[in-house]
């Protein structure tokens, strides 16, 4: 029997990955697709004409739409990928966030206990979640979140517990650590870096504006987390588990990282708000600090410790932080070079 999974979020860069993923495994596989007005569907492009893939709008802040598609598909899988997943964002719009990341979980749970489902559950939980813990953070870390963004994920994460607990529902929370990969989001900061070198060394954007440079992340490569989502919903218990690198770098070594890709040596001057990146040979300035880009709240470090997803799950990563580098400036730079791409990407990156 073909397996049919749902993915909320299709269009995000988790939810297009694993469309592939699961495509290519021999699912039938349907989206949840929330309405815009321009086109979103650009990370979905490789998949759209595969025959046993299919689209259904839908929002996660309505509980009644969300109920008849789960009545309509009956879904063996659903990997619950949508959210507001910006955590700066969620700062300006926090009640919006709670409602698609927290209430949006709930929503999906009630469907498949009202419905009766046999369905498995996975949910995105994020190591934003742990805020300023301790690192390394693991499954029994305390949690402390310092967002909105954090707090609405950790509230989706203690309700997939209970109706896991309460219902016998197959629900297991996959805490992921930050990943990344060349369909990333542009507002995220590792797509903002390569985006930026690459027009700047295209000569379509002067210099780079970032917030915190110090703030240090732990980043894979999202193929890999995609990997590890759908072995969380193949094992006959369903449970919780970090996945990460173990690693973590600085935002401040993410761009020294992606100019040394394009043969600039980056050196720095200043302190705090009047930093400075410059080019060493030419003393250009290239990177500089907008406080604006400043969160209310900082998550000073995640560095998370996978053993538990290693022994049982089989899981590793096997991309690490220099492959998501080349990996992500060399797409941006291969977009400057296609005469197509050049003109809208000038005019995105530009301040
Ligand atoms: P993403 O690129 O921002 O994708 C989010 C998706 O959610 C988009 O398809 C978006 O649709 C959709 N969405 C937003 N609001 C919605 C609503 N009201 N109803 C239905 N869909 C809605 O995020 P991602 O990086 O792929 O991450 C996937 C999930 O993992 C998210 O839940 C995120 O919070 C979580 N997570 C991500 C990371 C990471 O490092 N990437 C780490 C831990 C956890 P539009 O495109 O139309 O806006
Ligand atoms: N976005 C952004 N833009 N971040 C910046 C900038 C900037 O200009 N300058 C510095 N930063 C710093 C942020 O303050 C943060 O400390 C770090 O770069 C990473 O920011 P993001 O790339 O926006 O990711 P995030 O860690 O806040 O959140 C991502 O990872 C979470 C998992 O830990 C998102 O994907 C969340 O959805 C995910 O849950």
């Amino acid at each position: 029997m073909r397996k049919k999974a749902l993915i909320t979020g299709i269009t995000g860069q988790d939810g297009s990955l694993l469309a592939g993923f699961l495509l290519e495994k021999g699912y039938e596989v349907h989206g949840l697709r929330l309405y815009a007005a321009t086109d979103d569907s650009e990370r979905i492009q490789a998949v759209a004409d595969n025959r046993l893939f299919r689209l259904h709008y839908g929002d996660m802040t309505d509980g009644g739409g969300l109920w008849r598609i789960l009545s309509e598909i009956k879904p063996d899988e659903i990997y619950n990928l949508a959210a507001q997943s910006h955590v700066r964002v969620s700062f300006d719009a926090p009640k919006a966030t709670a409602d698609i990341n927290a209430l949006g979980t709930l929503r999906l749970l009630e469907a498949i206990r009202g419905l009766n489902l046999n369905t498995r559950f996975y949910q995105a939980s994020s190591s934003e979640m742990f805020g300023n813990a301790p690192a390394p953070q693991n499954e029994n870390t305390p949690f402390s979140p310092c967002s909105p963004y954090g707090a609405a994920k950790l509230y989706a994460y203690w309700i997939v517990r209970n109706y896991r607990d309460a219902y016998g529902i197959h629900a297991s929370n996959g805490i992921l650590f930050n990943h990344e990969s060349p369909l990333r989001g542009e507002e995220f900061v590792t797509r903002k870096i390569v985006r930026a070198v690459a027009a700047i060394e295209a000569g379509r954007q002067e210099c780079l504006a970032l917030g915190n440079l110090n703030a240090r992340r732990d980043w894979g490569h999202a193929q890999d987390y995609i990997e590890g989502m759908w072995l969380m919903l193949q094992q006959d218990k369903p449970d919780d588990y970090v996945l990460a690198t173990g690693k973590a770098r600085s935002v401040r070594e993410f761009v020294v990282a992606a100019f040394a890709q394009t043969g600039i040596n980056l050196v720095w001057s200043g302190k705090e708000k009047d930093e400075k990146g410059i080019d060493a040979r030419t003393g250009r300035v290239l990177v500089k600090i907008d406080p604006d880009l400043h969160r209310p709240t900082e998550l000073h470090e995640l560095v998370g410790n996978a053993v538990k997803a290693y022994e049982k799950l089989g899981w590793k990563p096997q991309l690490g932080f220099r492959d998501i580098v080349r990996e992500m400036i060399d797409a941006e730079r291969a977009a400057f070079r296609s005469a197509d791409g050049r003109d809208d990407r000038a005019f995105l990156a530009a301040e």
